[in-house]
């Protein structure tokens, strides 16, 4: 009987590539409503620390930037006691995960992932194993969890058909192990924040043009340059419009920044014309971020509480992983050493 098994939430599970600073565009379009749901799933983020080797990296400068991430992450409020967020790294059995379900993929299956093949070309000259595995260490992120929900952007929708697939053709050999995780494409997170200086593009951190992007922990005098650089168009009135896609980019951010409706916002700033209304977005998105920014420089000179909540955040993780990893090796035949 089940009656007395607590209900269990949903498990959700989202990688983050430890790149640059966490931008405005994945705070509006991911993280704040990763913020909203957290009392609705489990929800599991793994800082993506070893996929991100498949490229040479500086190691002392790689390690900054990792911590400054996890940072931003607790300071966007991510709850230790309802998430888990941890480092890949930190949880082995991601790799030794990785490697059993390698011998359960096709090279052909990992040659045909467009995401390679654009990263091969870029990365001739270091043309690794890595790149070519890269789909199969996510699946092992997401299969360990056994994660009913991966909201990822549609560059990653290949790589989740894949991981589905892993998990069929092993459950088919097998008999049921993981759970086949669902993609979520959007409606955990349906808005695209674009670039600043390019409104046609998605505000990207691979952008090599820094005015083009806000990272969250920017001191207000950046913000507010860079806002005031943003590209609009010589119309000289604010309406969200398709033909105006600098003005709606602000006016997105503007709404998200200060929790008020776009229509409200036209009516108030239609002709205060574009100076005022950029003052405004800028100073919308400095008090938004104040707080983040106050408690991400508190936690960057508080190391020792990081490791502690790294720590208890990769103990969670490992719990739940081992469960997983242990059935696998029993299922597919390797020894264990527990006494009869
Ligand atoms: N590959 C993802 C990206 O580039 C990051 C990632 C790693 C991920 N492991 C994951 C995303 C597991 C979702 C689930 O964005």
């Amino acid at each position: 009987m089940t009656e007395n098994k607590p209900e269990r939430k949903p498990i959700l599970y989202s990688g983050i590539q430890p790149t640059g600073d966490l931008n405005l565009g994945t705070y509006i379009g991911a993280v704040h409503n990763w913020l909203k749901i957290q009392d609705d799933y489990l929800s599991i983020y793994g800082i993506a620390d070893l996929h991100a080797l498949t490229v040479r990296r500086n190691p002392q400068e790689f390690r900054k930037t990792t911590w400054s991430l996890f940072a931003q992450y607790v300071a966007c409020g991510l709850d230790p006691e309802k998430s888990i967020l941890y480092f890949q790294s930190h949880v082995h059995q991601h790799a030794e995960l990785s490697w059993i379900l390698g011998c359960y993929t096709y090279i052909g299956e990992l040659q045909r992932m467009t995401q390679y093949k654009d990263k091969s070309a870029q990365h001739s000259d270091n043309l690794n194993i890595g790149l070519l595995d890269y789909p199969v260490l996510m699946a092992a992120d997401i299969l360990l969890y056994q994660a009913n929900v991966v909201p990822v952007g549609v560059d990653q929708k290949q790589h989740l058909e894949l991981t589905r697939d892993i998990a069929i053709r092993f459950n088919n050999a097998y008999g049921d192990t993981f759970v086949v995780p669902e993609g979520n494409f959007g409606s955990l997170g349906d808005k695209k924040i674009c670039s600043l200086q390019d409104p046609t593009k998605k505000m990207s951190k691979s952008d090599p043009n820094p005015d083009s992007i806000i990272s969250i922990v920017e001191t207000p005098d950046q913000i507010m340059k860079k806002i005031r650089r943003a590209v609009t168009d010589s119309e000289a009135v604010v309406e969200y419009r398709e033909d105006k896609p600098g003005v709606s980019n602000l006016l997105e951010i503007f709404s998200a920044m200060s929790g008020r409706g776009i229509d409200d916002l036209v009516k108030e700033y239609h002709t205060a014309g574009y100076k005022t209304f950029k003052e405004a977005v800028g100073e919308s998105i400095v008090e938004k971020m104040r707080p983040i920014r106050e408690e991400y420089e508190r936690l960057m000179q508080d190391k020792n509480h990081l490791i502690d909540l790294a720590s208890q955040g990769a103990e969670r993780a490992a719990y739940l992983a081992e469960k997983t990893l242990a059935k696998v090796k029993r299922k597919i035949g390797l020894t264990d050493l527990k006494k009869k």
